[in-house]
């Protein structure tokens, strides 16, 4: 099993970098690829950059040049809903495309592809729940001292549910409701998850998408994902990320 992991910042997952054995780097386009193998399991990182084109190209060579066998997500998202506080976890098992709008285009029979009402993608069942098992054991660890680099304060809630995409940072109330009000069911937003997904849905790849809550997605999410970014994420992403391959 070859996994590709794709971080949209360096912040996000480039630590990983030096758990890699046999690290090979190559270019392709502007990007960075880095293969090898960590404990025994091939895997190829890559930084996508910001936006669901970015997410989709560096999906795309995972795939066609690197014949990775799934795909994984780690980063940082805006939270929609109340009951996500700055921390918590999030384990997609649905990814939105949530700026997609063909409804006024409705008559048109080709635009009725199999996306074309809401651009939705469901995780595999085996896939969210081999996401589930390493948030739960990365927590465990956490609670045991196993990463002294991560406060042992840190004590998220893990949310399972929809996450929505779009080339947009969300920051302010009118925002966050117009995703709401069309996709209740989001949980958190954030910029790549489900760009990577239909290029997973394309080439019958499964994707594992899980992000932490930076920001509240309101008038202070800048500030809020700047502080988040510096102090905590990288550790996080890189451990969730080992206890999946
Ligand atoms: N990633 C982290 N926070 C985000 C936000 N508020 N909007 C979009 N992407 C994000």
């Amino acid at each position: 099993m070859k996994t590709g992991i794709i971080g949209a910042m360096h912040e996000e997952i480039l630590l990983l970098k030096k758990d890699i054995q046999r690290l090979k780097t190559e270019q392709f386009g502007s990007r960075e690829f880095h293969s090898g193998t960590i404990d025994g399991k091939e895997v190829v990182m890559a930084l996508s950059g910001w936006g669901k084109v970015a997410a989709a190209s560096t999906a795309t060579t995972l795939i066609n040049h690197y014949q990775v066998d799934q795909l994984v997500f780690i980063g940082l998202a805006g939270s929609i809903q109340a009951q996500l506080h700055i921390g918590d976890i999030v384990v997609a098992n649905q990814l939105i495309q949530h700026d997609v709008d063909l409804s006024r285009l409705e008559h048109f029979p080709e635009v009725k592809s199999p996306f074309w009402k809401d651009f939705s993608f469901k995780v595999l069942p085996q896939s969210e729940d081999k996401a589930l098992q390493a948030v739960e054991t990365f927590l465990a660890n956490l609670k045991k001292g196993d990463y002294p680099a991560i406060s042992k304060e840190y004590a998220p809630q893990v949310h399972l549910g929809a996450i929505g995409t779009g080339d947009q940072f969300i920051a302010s109330k009118d925002g966050k409701m117009r995703i709401n009000e069309r996709f209740p069911q989001i949980l958190c937003t954030e910029m790549e998850g489900a760009a990577i997904a239909q290029v997973g849905a394309d080439y019958q790849i499964p994707c594992t998408v899980i992000r932490v809550i930076s920001d509240k997605a309101d008038e202070q999410a800048h500030d809020a994902f700047a502080e988040f970014l510096f102090e905590n994420i990288s550790n996080i992403s890189v451990e969730i990320a080992k206890l999946i391959l």
